[in-house]
């Protein structure tokens, strides 16, 4: 991908077209090193991502899935007629379509998402599936203030769409932000529907970020050579290794790439010299129970007003409103 083509249809607030290899610079220039995630999600990046969720360790996208097609009819009836949803990184839409599938007269779908290629993907599929529902892309980064696309018609609510568990990616203090950031967005009678990953087993979720066939080592790995093909560095990349470790009293999965021995990476005019064993930092995925999600949405004026959760407990996809809001 090139970023700016975002600069063509985004709503103007995502990295310019010079600013890649400023944050990359900057991000490893700060001790400890660290990349932001969004850089995995490149067009090769969403297709390994994809292949992650097709993994028998990757029991997240599975169990998500698996909910939704018990519990479809159920949560379409809980977010009433006339929604406008908008999902925040549109994703492979699978899910999106069994929600859609049970909602009663949506008024629009509109997908966020940072890479313009599986943003128009996720078009292309939803109009074969739907093809009366009207698609309002917005190719942006959901992280900040969004100018939703004019509704075709006045919707009953909106509802934010946020599965995955992606919300996991952002510390506590940030998944904060974002979901007030959210509230204000839906408005008044609005809604949020999120995937939140459980606490569970330490093993069971080791394994999630640790798959056997070696995807996800693939997927984090891409993110350099990314940069190689996008910003023309040189990061060698047998020379980094994938490591994803259960960080216990965080309650979240951390994910470096690691540097196999001492070496330099041409990034722009700079070089960027790592350590043998040196990580960065290029992932997290917080756990949550319940009771802690429930305390996070708290924080953000937000009250949780149900939760699906598969009979293993692996998983939970939770209904959000404002707290103490007459909306109901
Ligand atoms: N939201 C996903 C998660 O936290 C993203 C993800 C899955 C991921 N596997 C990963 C991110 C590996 C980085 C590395 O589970």
């Amino acid at each position: 991908m090139n970023i700016r083509a975002l600069d063509l249809q985004d709503d103007g607030r995502t990295p310019p077209a010079s600013g890649l290899l400023e944050i990359v610079q900057r991000g490893l220039r700060a001790q400890p090193k660290r990349l932001p995630s969004w850089l995995f999600y490149d067009a090769q990046g969403s297709a390994l991502f994809e292949q992650i969720c097709e993994q028998p360790e990757y029991y997240l996208t599975r169990c998500e899935i698996a909910l939704l097609q018990v519990h479809a009819a159920s949560i379409a009836d809980r977010l009433g007629v006339d929604v406008r949803l908008v999902e925040y990184g549109s994703g492979s839409a699978t899910k999106t379509r069994l929600l859609l599938g049970h909602m009663a007269s949506p008024v629009s779908y509109v997908p966020v998402e940072i890479s313009p290629e599986p943003l128009q993907q996720s078009v292309r599929r939803m109009g074969e599936s739907f093809p009366q529902l009207p698609v309002q892309p917005l190719c942006a980064d959901f992280t900040r203030p969004l100018r939703l696309p004019i509704p075709p018609r006045a919707p009953r609510r909106t509802v934010i769409y946020f599965p995955g568990s992606t919300i996991g990616n952002f510390t506590p203090r940030e998944a904060v932000t974002l979901l007030r950031k959210m509230r204000g967005e839906m408005g008044e009678n609005g809604g949020i529907l999120i995937g939140v990953d459980l606490k569970k087993d330490v093993a069971a979720i080791e394994a999630a970020y640790n798959d056997a066939a070696g995807v996800t080592a693939a997927f984090t790995l891409n993110l350099l050579a990314r940069l190689n093909r996008e910003l023309g560095s040189d990061f060698h990349l047998a020379a980094f290794r994938h490591r994803a470790h259960y960080n216990a009293l965080a309650g979240r999965i951390e994910t470096s790439l690691v540097s196999q021995r001492e070496q330099k990476v041409r990034l722009g005019r700079a070089q960027v010299a790592f350590g043998e064993g040196e990580a960065v930092r290029v992932e997290i995925s917080c756990k949550y129970s319940p009771e802690d999600f429930a305390s996070l949405a708290a924080k953000a004026g937000l009250e949780v007003l149900r939760v699906w959760v598969d009979p293993e407990r692996m998983f939970s996809v939770q209904y959000l409103a404002r707290a103490g809001s007459v909306a109901r």
